[in-house]
Protein backbone atom coordinates (compact mmCIF):
# COMPACT_ATOMS: atom_id res chain seq x y z
CA UNK A 1 0.00 0.00 0.00
CA UNK A 2 2.29 2.37 1.11
CA UNK A 3 5.06 1.49 -2.21
CA UNK A 4 1.98 2.08 -4.37
CA UNK A 5 1.38 5.65 -2.70
CA UNK A 6 5.22 6.51 -2.77
CA UNK A 7 5.39 4.79 -6.65
CA UNK A 8 2.19 7.42 -7.27
CA UNK A 9 3.72 10.16 -6.31
CA UNK A 10 7.20 9.83 -8.10
CA UNK A 11 4.87 9.58 -11.36
CA UNK A 12 2.98 12.90 -10.15
CA UNK A 13 3.96 15.28 -13.16
CA UNK A 14 5.54 18.89 -11.96
CA UNK A 15 2.98 21.76 -12.69
CA UNK A 16 3.59 25.31 -13.04
CA UNK A 17 0.54 27.94 -13.68
CA UNK A 18 1.11 30.83 -15.94
CA UNK A 19 -2.26 31.34 -16.33
CA UNK A 20 -3.37 34.62 -17.51
CA UNK A 21 -5.31 37.00 -14.97
CA UNK A 22 -9.39 36.27 -15.10
CA UNK A 23 -9.62 39.87 -15.71
CA UNK A 24 -7.60 39.24 -18.96
CA UNK A 25 -11.23 37.38 -20.16
CA UNK A 26 -12.81 40.68 -19.15
CA UNK A 27 -11.31 42.92 -21.40
CA UNK A 28 -10.75 41.01 -24.54
CA UNK A 29 -14.90 39.99 -24.28
CA UNK A 30 -15.88 43.83 -23.99
CA UNK A 31 -13.10 45.60 -26.14
CA UNK A 32 -13.80 42.37 -28.70
CA UNK A 33 -17.41 43.55 -28.43
CA UNK A 34 -16.73 47.26 -29.02
CA UNK A 35 -15.80 47.41 -32.46
CA UNK A 36 -17.60 47.43 -35.45
CA UNK A 37 -16.94 43.89 -36.37
CA UNK A 38 -17.77 41.94 -33.15
CA UNK A 39 -14.88 39.73 -32.08
CA UNK A 40 -13.82 37.14 -29.72
CA UNK A 41 -10.13 35.31 -29.59
CA UNK A 42 -10.77 31.52 -29.77
CA UNK A 43 -8.71 30.63 -26.94
CA UNK A 44 -11.43 31.51 -24.72
CA UNK A 45 -13.24 28.21 -25.91
CA UNK A 46 -11.41 26.32 -23.99
CA UNK A 47 -13.06 26.10 -20.82
CA UNK A 48 -14.00 22.70 -19.10
CA UNK A 49 -16.53 21.98 -21.13
CA UNK A 50 -14.84 23.85 -24.34
CA UNK A 51 -11.92 21.19 -23.68
CA UNK A 52 -14.69 18.30 -23.79
CA UNK A 53 -16.62 19.24 -26.84
CA UNK A 54 -13.48 20.28 -28.92
CA UNK A 55 -12.34 16.56 -27.63
CA UNK A 56 -15.99 15.35 -29.39
CA UNK A 57 -15.19 17.38 -32.42
CA UNK A 58 -11.99 15.60 -33.37
CA UNK A 59 -13.95 12.84 -33.25
CA UNK A 60 -16.87 13.58 -35.66
CA UNK A 61 -17.29 11.78 -39.35
CA UNK A 62 -16.90 15.22 -41.32
CA UNK A 63 -13.97 16.49 -38.90
CA UNK A 64 -11.09 15.41 -41.11
CA UNK A 65 -8.07 17.24 -39.97
CA UNK A 66 -7.47 14.98 -36.56
CA UNK A 67 -7.84 11.48 -38.11
CA UNK A 68 -5.67 12.59 -40.58
CA UNK A 69 -3.18 13.53 -38.85
CA UNK A 70 -3.22 10.40 -36.13
CA UNK A 71 -3.22 8.39 -39.56
CA UNK A 72 0.29 10.81 -40.69
CA UNK A 73 1.76 10.25 -37.25
CA UNK A 74 1.19 6.55 -37.18
CA UNK A 75 2.49 5.52 -40.09
CA UNK A 76 5.46 8.05 -40.30
CA UNK A 77 6.35 8.48 -36.82
CA UNK A 78 9.39 7.02 -37.09
CA UNK A 79 10.68 9.06 -39.48
CA UNK A 80 9.08 12.52 -38.06
CA UNK A 81 10.89 11.15 -34.15
CA UNK A 82 14.27 10.79 -36.54
CA UNK A 83 14.14 13.96 -37.76
CA UNK A 84 13.76 15.35 -33.52
CA UNK A 85 16.36 13.69 -32.21
CA UNK A 86 16.01 11.38 -28.94
CA UNK A 87 16.78 13.06 -25.82
CA UNK A 88 15.63 16.64 -26.48
CA UNK A 89 13.62 18.63 -24.37
CA UNK A 90 9.70 17.91 -25.91
CA UNK A 91 7.64 21.44 -25.52
CA UNK A 92 4.34 20.99 -26.99
CA UNK A 93 2.29 23.73 -27.72
CA UNK A 94 -1.52 23.60 -26.96
CA UNK A 95 -1.42 19.98 -25.64
CA UNK A 96 -5.06 19.76 -24.97
CA UNK A 97 -5.60 15.95 -24.12
CA UNK A 98 -1.77 15.05 -24.95
CA UNK A 99 -3.27 12.28 -27.13
CA UNK A 100 -1.54 12.46 -30.08
CA UNK A 101 2.12 12.92 -28.51
CA UNK A 102 1.71 9.17 -27.52
CA UNK A 103 2.10 8.55 -30.98
CA UNK A 104 5.88 9.74 -30.70
CA UNK A 105 6.92 9.22 -27.32
CA UNK A 106 8.51 5.69 -27.58
CA UNK A 107 10.67 6.66 -30.63
CA UNK A 108 11.44 10.14 -29.31
CA UNK A 109 12.53 9.02 -25.64
CA UNK A 110 12.84 12.59 -24.84
CA UNK A 111 14.69 14.36 -21.75
CA UNK A 112 11.37 15.67 -20.63
CA UNK A 113 7.94 16.21 -21.53
CA UNK A 114 6.57 20.10 -21.66
CA UNK A 115 2.82 20.06 -22.17
CA UNK A 116 1.30 23.69 -22.57
CA UNK A 117 -2.19 24.36 -22.42
CA UNK A 118 -4.46 27.10 -21.43
CA UNK A 119 -7.09 25.08 -19.83
CA UNK A 120 -5.65 24.08 -16.48
CA UNK A 121 -7.75 20.95 -15.41
CA UNK A 122 -8.03 19.59 -18.51
CA UNK A 123 -4.09 19.71 -19.07
CA UNK A 124 -3.37 18.20 -15.64
CA UNK A 125 -5.90 15.46 -15.84
CA UNK A 126 -3.94 15.24 -19.55
CA UNK A 127 -0.26 15.10 -17.65
CA UNK A 128 -1.22 13.00 -15.46
CA UNK A 129 -2.46 10.31 -17.10
CA UNK A 130 0.39 10.76 -19.40
CA UNK A 131 2.83 10.13 -16.61
CA UNK A 132 0.97 7.26 -15.53
CA UNK A 133 1.13 5.16 -18.83
CA UNK A 134 4.77 6.31 -19.70
CA UNK A 135 6.81 6.41 -16.25
CA UNK A 136 10.03 7.08 -18.38
CA UNK A 137 8.98 10.66 -19.47
CA UNK A 138 9.51 13.49 -16.93
CA UNK A 139 6.24 15.16 -17.43
CA UNK A 140 6.27 19.42 -16.65
CA UNK A 141 2.77 20.72 -17.46
CA UNK A 142 2.69 24.66 -18.17
CA UNK A 143 -0.35 26.22 -17.93
CA UNK A 144 -0.51 29.04 -20.07
CA UNK A 145 -1.58 31.06 -22.73
CA UNK A 146 0.73 30.28 -26.13
CA UNK A 147 -0.42 33.23 -27.74
CA UNK A 148 1.80 35.12 -25.49
CA UNK A 149 5.62 35.61 -25.12
CA UNK A 150 6.34 33.01 -22.65
CA UNK A 151 9.43 31.48 -20.65
CA UNK A 152 10.11 27.91 -20.61
CA UNK A 153 11.08 27.16 -16.61
CA UNK A 154 14.79 28.21 -15.97
CA UNK A 155 15.71 24.62 -15.52
CA UNK A 156 14.99 23.87 -19.04
CA UNK A 157 16.17 27.07 -20.89
CA UNK A 158 19.78 25.54 -21.47
CA UNK A 159 19.08 21.99 -23.30
CA UNK A 160 18.63 20.84 -26.89
CA UNK A 161 14.82 21.33 -27.53
CA UNK A 162 12.14 20.28 -30.50
CA UNK A 163 8.57 21.61 -30.46
CA UNK A 164 5.26 19.55 -31.47
CA UNK A 165 2.60 21.99 -32.18
CA UNK A 166 0.04 19.30 -34.35
CA UNK A 167 -3.75 20.26 -35.38
CA UNK A 168 -3.38 23.41 -37.61
CA UNK A 169 -3.78 25.40 -34.79
CA UNK A 170 -1.24 27.75 -36.19
CA UNK A 171 -4.32 28.17 -38.44
CA UNK A 172 -6.51 30.56 -35.63
CA UNK A 173 -3.34 33.07 -36.56
CA UNK A 174 -4.33 35.81 -38.66
CA UNK A 175 -0.88 35.12 -41.77
CA UNK A 176 0.96 37.89 -39.68
CA UNK A 177 0.69 36.67 -36.35
CA UNK A 178 1.66 33.15 -37.32
CA UNK A 179 4.57 34.44 -38.54
CA UNK A 180 5.15 36.52 -35.20
CA UNK A 181 3.92 33.01 -32.95
CA UNK A 182 6.72 31.15 -35.10
CA UNK A 183 9.37 33.80 -34.53
CA UNK A 184 8.38 33.06 -30.86
CA UNK A 185 8.83 29.92 -31.07
CA UNK A 186 12.10 29.99 -32.60
CA UNK A 187 13.25 31.93 -29.66
CA UNK A 188 12.24 29.95 -27.24
CA UNK A 189 13.07 26.70 -28.84
CA UNK A 190 16.58 27.76 -29.95
CA UNK A 191 19.34 27.09 -32.87
CA UNK A 192 19.70 23.18 -34.05
CA UNK A 193 16.05 23.16 -32.65
CA UNK A 194 13.62 21.58 -34.70
CA UNK A 195 9.45 22.51 -34.66
CA UNK A 196 7.02 19.10 -36.08
CA UNK A 197 3.43 21.42 -36.99
CA UNK A 198 0.36 20.01 -38.26
CA UNK A 199 -1.16 22.43 -41.11
CA UNK A 200 -4.61 21.94 -42.54
CA UNK A 201 -4.21 21.95 -46.73
CA UNK A 202 -6.69 24.43 -48.96
CA UNK A 203 -9.33 21.85 -50.09
CA UNK A 204 -12.86 21.43 -51.74
CA UNK A 205 -15.06 23.98 -50.32
CA UNK A 206 -17.40 21.39 -49.55
CA UNK A 207 -15.17 19.04 -47.51
CA UNK A 208 -14.13 22.18 -45.46
CA UNK A 209 -17.21 23.57 -44.88
CA UNK A 210 -18.82 20.08 -43.91
CA UNK A 211 -16.20 19.39 -40.93
CA UNK A 212 -16.95 22.97 -39.57
CA UNK A 213 -21.13 22.32 -39.58
CA UNK A 214 -21.14 19.14 -38.34
CA UNK A 215 -24.68 17.24 -38.52
CA UNK A 216 -24.49 16.41 -34.64
CA UNK A 217 -24.34 20.07 -33.90
CA UNK A 218 -21.28 19.93 -32.06
CA UNK A 219 -19.54 22.24 -33.31
CA UNK A 220 -22.48 24.73 -32.88
CA UNK A 221 -22.31 23.95 -29.41
CA UNK A 222 -18.90 24.49 -28.59
CA UNK A 223 -19.45 27.72 -30.65
CA UNK A 224 -22.19 28.83 -28.21
CA UNK A 225 -20.23 27.41 -24.94
CA UNK A 226 -18.69 30.83 -25.43
CA UNK A 227 -21.60 32.64 -24.67
CA UNK A 228 -22.61 30.35 -21.55
CA UNK A 229 -18.99 30.63 -20.58
CA UNK A 230 -19.33 34.76 -20.48
CA UNK A 231 -22.32 34.21 -18.61
CA UNK A 232 -21.11 32.29 -16.40
CA UNK A 233 -18.07 34.44 -15.46
CA UNK A 234 -18.63 37.73 -17.14
CA UNK A 235 -22.45 38.56 -15.41
CA UNK A 236 -23.39 38.85 -19.25
CA UNK A 237 -27.51 37.37 -20.09
CA UNK A 238 -26.24 36.07 -23.99
CA UNK A 239 -29.53 34.54 -24.30
CA UNK A 240 -28.44 31.43 -25.92
CA UNK A 241 -31.45 30.82 -28.16
CA UNK A 242 -31.07 33.98 -30.09
CA UNK A 243 -27.46 32.98 -31.39
CA UNK A 244 -26.73 30.50 -34.13
CA UNK A 245 -23.26 29.15 -35.21
CA UNK A 246 -22.44 30.27 -38.54
CA UNK A 247 -19.64 28.49 -40.54
CA UNK A 248 -18.10 28.96 -43.88
CA UNK A 249 -14.80 29.17 -46.05
CA UNK A 250 -13.70 32.48 -47.50
CA UNK A 251 -11.94 31.92 -50.47
CA UNK A 252 -10.36 35.15 -50.39
CA UNK A 253 -9.15 34.73 -47.19
CA UNK A 254 -8.18 31.54 -47.27
CA UNK A 255 -9.88 31.00 -44.43
CA UNK A 256 -12.80 29.16 -42.26
CA UNK A 257 -14.64 31.92 -40.37
CA UNK A 258 -16.80 30.58 -37.51
CA UNK A 259 -19.67 33.13 -36.41
CA UNK A 260 -22.34 33.61 -33.98
CA UNK A 261 -25.39 35.36 -35.46
CA UNK A 262 -27.97 37.39 -33.70
CA UNK A 263 -31.38 35.47 -34.98
CA UNK A 264 -33.04 39.50 -34.01
CA UNK A 265 -32.40 42.42 -32.47
CA UNK A 266 -31.41 42.15 -29.23
CA UNK A 267 -29.74 43.96 -25.91
CA UNK A 268 -27.14 42.19 -24.42
CA UNK A 269 -25.62 42.82 -21.07
CA UNK A 270 -22.25 42.09 -20.02
CA UNK A 271 -20.21 43.19 -16.66
CA UNK A 272 -22.82 46.04 -16.23
CA UNK A 273 -22.30 47.50 -20.07
CA UNK A 274 -25.05 46.73 -22.77
CA UNK A 275 -24.67 45.88 -26.45
CA UNK A 276 -26.79 46.17 -29.05
CA UNK A 277 -26.81 44.03 -31.54
CA UNK A 278 -28.84 44.06 -34.87
CA UNK A 279 -30.69 41.21 -36.59
CA UNK A 280 -28.51 39.25 -38.28
CA UNK A 281 -25.03 40.93 -36.97
CA UNK A 282 -22.77 38.60 -36.49
CA UNK A 283 -19.91 37.93 -33.38
CA UNK A 284 -16.76 36.38 -35.37
CA UNK A 285 -14.80 33.99 -32.88
CA UNK A 286 -12.67 31.76 -35.06
CA UNK A 287 -10.59 31.76 -38.29
CA UNK A 288 -9.28 28.28 -39.44
CA UNK A 289 -6.86 29.41 -42.05
CA UNK A 290 -5.65 26.78 -44.28
CA UNK A 291 -2.39 26.88 -46.10
CA UNK A 292 -0.75 25.37 -49.76
CA UNK A 293 2.65 23.48 -48.64
CA UNK A 294 4.06 26.81 -50.32
CA UNK A 295 2.06 28.83 -48.71
CA UNK A 296 3.34 27.43 -45.29
CA UNK A 297 7.10 26.80 -45.93
CA UNK A 298 7.35 30.30 -47.10
CA UNK A 299 6.24 32.06 -43.91
CA UNK A 300 8.38 29.17 -41.86
CA UNK A 301 11.00 30.57 -44.10
CA UNK A 302 10.62 34.16 -43.19
CA UNK A 303 10.20 33.16 -39.18
CA UNK A 304 13.56 31.52 -39.57
CA UNK A 305 12.57 28.26 -39.99
CA UNK A 306 14.30 25.77 -42.54
CA UNK A 307 11.47 23.27 -44.12
CA UNK A 308 12.87 20.19 -43.91
CA UNK A 309 10.08 17.72 -44.47
CA UNK A 310 6.15 17.26 -45.18
CA UNK A 311 4.43 14.27 -44.60
CA UNK A 312 1.06 14.60 -46.71
CA UNK A 313 -2.13 11.88 -47.10
CA UNK A 314 -2.66 10.41 -50.13
CA UNK A 315 -5.77 12.45 -50.33
CA UNK A 316 -3.93 15.63 -49.83
CA UNK A 317 -6.15 16.54 -46.81
CA UNK A 318 -3.60 17.47 -44.03
CA UNK A 319 0.31 17.98 -43.74
CA UNK A 320 2.68 17.33 -41.23
CA UNK A 321 6.23 19.54 -41.69
CA UNK A 322 9.78 19.07 -39.94
CA UNK A 323 11.27 22.59 -39.73
CA UNK A 324 14.30 23.56 -38.52
CA UNK A 325 16.21 25.94 -36.97
C1 LIG B 1 -8.08 23.80 -32.87
C2 LIG B 1 -7.99 25.69 -34.28
C3 LIG B 1 -7.30 23.58 -35.11
O1 LIG B 1 -9.61 25.31 -36.63
O2 LIG B 1 -10.05 23.24 -36.99
C4 LIG B 1 -12.66 23.03 -34.90
C5 LIG B 1 -10.75 24.53 -33.96
N1 LIG B 1 -13.19 25.02 -34.30
N2 LIG B 1 -13.97 23.20 -35.12
C6 LIG B 1 -9.80 24.17 -36.23
C7 LIG B 1 -12.16 24.19 -34.38
C8 LIG B 1 -14.30 24.41 -34.74
C9 LIG B 1 -9.66 23.88 -34.74
N3 LIG B 1 -8.29 24.26 -34.24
Amino acid sequence: MSFTLAKRRRNEPAFYDYHPEPSRFREDVLSGLTGKQRQIPPKYFYDERGSRLFDAICQLPEYYPTRTEIKLLERYGAEMAQCMGEGSILVEFGSGSSLKIRLLLDALQPAAYLPIDISRKHLLNAARRLSHDYPMVAVHAICADYTCPLALPTCFISGAKTGFFPGSSIGNFEPLEALQFLKQVAALLGRGSGLLIGVDLKKEIALLNAAYNDSQGITAAFSLNLLQRINRELEADFDLSAFEHRAFYNTIKGRVEMHLVSCRRQIVTVSNQRFEFQAEETLHIENSYKYSIEEFQQLAKVAGFKPQRVWIDKESLFSVHYLYL
